[in-house]
């Protein structure tokens, strides 16, 4: 495995075709591994697996976990190796941005509901640094998680808007055993609130289970499970349709449910089609 830090080196490296690309923040987890399987599966025997792992200040808001997010260097760099990537990305940060920078990718419609409410300026740090690893590692593909169904929408918009000539795989969220969907701030969850955390899961199948037509009731259903969990603080439960992400009265085949929860000062994200 290759180890780049620079966006020189980055730059200069010839690399097999195609290059399939997983960007990640680091604290890797079995969720990331699959993301990496998917990768080679695309990239083939030939191809490239290219992870690069950037902590991204943009797209956390001041006061936020961005000095506490856990960077495990070392462990992400074997975890990388014994996953069989070829090329891992580390930047640091100044490499990455110019103290003087001025320019910012932005996407104006599907980021400006449910996260992007709850998180202003989020997209924009996303959009802005996924395009410039595009740009820098020039991938063929890209693989992203579901978990996060509204940064692959918008990261699937900026593909199309931009005219990026990469195509955008998707993997289905990967949880825990009890459900919970595998994520890097779980760890931040103390054992009670991890425990009550599988609340969500829970409620996201009772709603998708109980196959009402009127997002209220599905939205009511949801909250409702969740709020058996006395810690657990509902930022929203919503319903939203899947391409345009706007929220719908009437569940279609087309309609997905999506939540964000504090436990404690964890904020947990999740979601679910609904047909
Ligand atoms: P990060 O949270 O490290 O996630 C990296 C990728 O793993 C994302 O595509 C995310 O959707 C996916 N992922 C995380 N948990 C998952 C799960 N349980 N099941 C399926 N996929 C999962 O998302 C980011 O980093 C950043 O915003 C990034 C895109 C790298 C830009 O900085």
């Amino acid at each position: 495995m290759k180890i780049v830090t620079t966006i020189a080196d980055a730059q200069a490296q010839p690399h097999a075709k195609p290059r399939v690309l997983v960007p990640t923040m680091g604290a890797l987890h079995k969720a990331h591994s699959e993301l990496i399987r998917i990768a080679r599966e695309h990239a083939g025997r030939d191809g490239e697996v290219a992870v690069s792992i950037f902590v991204n200040p943009l797209q956390f808001e001041p006061g936020s976990d961005y000095e506490r997010y856990p960077r495990p260097e070392k462990a992400d760099e074997e975890f990388c190796r014994n996953a069989g990537v070829d090329l891992l990305f580390r930047p640091l940060r100044d490499e990455v941005y110019e103290a003087d920078r001025s320019t910012f990718v932005e996407e104006t419609s599907l980021s400006s509901t449910l996260e992007g409410k709850s998180r202003p300026g989020h997209f924009r740090g996303v959009c802005t640094v996924v395009a410039k690893l595009f740009n820098i590692l020039a991938p063929d593909a890209a693989v992203f998680g579901e978990k996060d169904f509204q940064q692959l929408a918008v990261i699937r918009r900026m593909v199309r808007d931009l005219n990026f000539k990469i195509d955008m795989i998707a993997v289905p969220t990967v949880r825990e055993e009890d459900g919970l969907a595998c994520s890097s701030r779980n760890q931040y969850l103390n054992p009670e609130e991890r425990k009550q955390a599988m609340v969500l899961h829970k409620a996201l199948l009772a709603a998708k289970n109980a196959g009402k037509k009127s997002a209220n009731d599905v939205i009511g259903l949801a909250q409702k499970v969740i709020n058996e969990s006395a810690q657990a603080r509902i930022d929203y439960v919503e319903v939203a349709d899947a391409e345009t992400l706007k929220p719908v009265e009437v569940v279609s085949t087309n309609s997905v449910l999506l939540l964000a929860v504090f436990f404690g000062k964890t904020r947990l994200i999740d979601n679910t089609r609904l047909a």
